[in-house]
């Protein structure tokens, strides 16, 4: 098996093919579409995957030159439509997948820490994100890598009420 450290972390660059990120997305969420959870990464277009892009930074994990998983990230100040994410403080993550067969390896924890760093960087003190609040298995995960609740969001997009989570963000250079 492959270890976290054959695993490179970059930002997605004009050569990536955006057909193949969703396609990627497509086949990471649909565990979460067979539990019957429309969330936009199940079904989204190509140029959806575009348009959600465009609002923050895309990271993805390269694995043998392939992409086994990506993540996107937003700094405090990109907008993203709800009034807990709209801090001065707070970045965000969302649309975060990773390849079915390379799934618990370390892939998602590698992406969460990246955006976590990029975070620090970039001043915040919060990292957050949402999910469907049915998802209690990655509610655990979240929770285990230092995520609390905040709140509930109902997106008029997605079928299921959703958890606010956010982690707070230690300081580069504490003071
Ligand atoms: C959620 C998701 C991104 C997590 O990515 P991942 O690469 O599987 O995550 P990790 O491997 O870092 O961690 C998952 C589990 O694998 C375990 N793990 C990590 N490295 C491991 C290894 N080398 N061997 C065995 N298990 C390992 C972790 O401890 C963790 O276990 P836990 O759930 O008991 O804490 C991924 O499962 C996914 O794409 N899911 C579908 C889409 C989705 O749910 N997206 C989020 C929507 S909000």
């Amino acid at each position: 098996m492959k270890t976290n450290d054959q695993i490179t972390i970059r930002q997605l660059s004009d050569t990536d093919s955006l057909e193949d990120l969703t396609e990627l997305l497509h086949r990471a969420y649909k565990i979460l579409a067979d539990m019957g959870l429309k969330y936009v990464a199940t079904y989204q277009s190509i140029e959806i995957t575009r348009k959600r892009l465009k609002n923050g930074t895309c990271f993805v994990a390269e694995l043998d030159g392939q992409i086994a998983g990506t993540v996107l990230y937003r700094k405090p100040g990109q907008p993203k439509g709800c009034a807990f994410y709209e801090r001065p403080d707070v970045a965000h993550v969302s649309q975060m997948g990773v390849e079915p067969d390379l799934q618990r390896r370390g892939i998602g924890a590698k992406l969460m820490r990246h955006a976590e760093e990029s975070a620090v960087r970039d001043g915040a003190s919060e990292l957050a994100l949402d999910t469907s609040e049915q998802a209690t298995h990655l509610i655990k995960w979240y929770e285990r890598m230092g995520f609390r609740f905040v709140g509930h969001i109902d997106w008029e997009i997605t079928n299921y009420r959703s958890v606010i989570m956010s982690k707070m963000l230690q300081p580069a250079f504490p003071s």
